[in-house]
């Protein structure tokens, strides 16, 4: 295959992104890396938009292998933020003039947490709307599976964007890393009524899971183009030492950063196939490389989710091991994370929603 007439189609056969995700040496990365960012910068822009963070609880029902926050692991303490500590982060996020806040927990469906959530997003756009925003913070949700008559609820409430990650789309590797309950066409289904609702829906998978192939990335790809979703976060798999993953963690050091490129890579080739997505350079970018983000940003991504969390509850959500930036205070992320951005020569869409081009241009 010759790389550079791939870089200039634009569309992508399997085997096409699969040689991708294959490419080793760093002149062709470098190529791919460009070509995704001229992709970048042609459908969506150069500005990085901020989503300010809220882990509000890490309560969960949920048993997911991988998962440092899954239910069986009794070793942290579980936390639920009450209202006034959340609408705090929510003031430093308007404070810092962030268009957007994601509300994300562990996974709960019982009926007050589902009114809880309910009477967040209606606090949240109330407070946060006035004469210079007149539509208010834009909220995204990611809570987990839920009824679509929640997810309704969610919508008229005023959130409308919301992330679900498929985790893989192999239905048997999906079934490696989760318990029997959690059920592969209930996830699918949960994708498809977020988008029927009329959500900004996005999805993600993790990278390098045990038994994952290049094929199987391939795939996760031509899923999230076939799905036609909005949004795109991914990230490398960081094997957690309170999960049965743990005996990974001592593993070389060289399959860690394989993950990392491979990573990247994704980001690259999703943003070649998509486009018009709205692509997150996530946290577990940065726990490998501390100028993990930043990367990601050059590969194509074009979203950054600045921590809001309270710095004294960080430690209690890691989902994963090494998770960064667990003692600074939200206004030091802040301040940290503007001056990396423009260390790559990017500006920051200030108070401003930054929705994916791609929902507009389905809907
Ligand atoms: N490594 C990397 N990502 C993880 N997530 C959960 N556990 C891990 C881990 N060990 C990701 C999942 C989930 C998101 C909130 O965090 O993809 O959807």
């Amino acid at each position: 295959m010759n790389l550079n007439k791939i870089l200039n189609n634009d569309a992508f056969s399997r085997d096409e992104i699969i040689y991708l995700l294959n490419l080793e040496n760093q002149n062709e990365i470098e190529l791919l890396r460009d070509a995704a960012y001229r992709t970048m910068s042609k459908f969506v822009g150069e500005k990085v938009y901020f989503r300010g963070l809220i882990e509000f609880s890490n309560i969960c029902l949920n048993d997911c292998f991988y998962c440092g926050i899954r239910k069986s692991n009794k070793n942290f303490h579980r936390y639920n933020l009450d209202k006034e500590q959340i609408i705090e982060a929510v003031k430093l996020a308007m404070e810092f003039n962030y268009g957007s806040v994601v509300l994300q927990s562990g996974e709960r469906t019982n009926e007050s947490f589902i009114e809880h959530v309910l009477d967040l997003v209606k606090t949240i756009k109330s407070i946060s709307t006035n004469d210079i925003f007149p539509e208010g913070l834009g909220i995204t949700l990611c809570v987990g599976e839920q009824t679509k008559e929640t997810y309704q609820r969610f919508f008229d409430a005023g959130a409308h964007r919301y992330l679900l990650r498929i985790e893989s789309t192999n239905e048997s590797l999906f079934k490696s890393i989760h318990p029997p309950e959690l059920d592969f066409n209930k996830r699918m289904d949960c994708l498809k009524s977020l988008k029927e609702i009329g959500f900004q829906v996005g999805t993600g998978v993790m990278i390098g899971l045990p038994g994952q192939t290049i094929e199987n990335l391939a795939d996760d790809i031509i899923f999230f183009k076939e799905m036609d979703v909005d949004m795109i976060g991914m990230g490398p798999f960081i094997p957690h030492k309170d999960t049965q993953y743990a005996y990974m963690i001592e593993e070389d050091e060289k399959s860690k950063w394989k993950n990392y490129e491979l990573a990247l890579k994704m980001i690259a080739v999703t943003r070649l196939v998509l486009q018009n997505v709205n692509m997150a350079s996530t946290t577990a970018l940065q726990a490998i490389n501390p100028f993990g983000r930043e990367e990601g940003l050059r590969y194509g991504a074009n979203i950054i989710m600045p921590q809001l969390t309270p710095t004294e509850v960080r430690k209690e959500y890691q989902l994963y091991d090494g998770k960064p930036c667990m003692d600074e205070f939200a206004k030091e992320c802040h301040l940290c994370l503007s001056g990396r951005i423009a260390s790559i020569n990017r500006e920051i869409g200030y108070g401003e929603w930054g929705d994916s081009k791609h929902y507009f241009s389905r809907t």
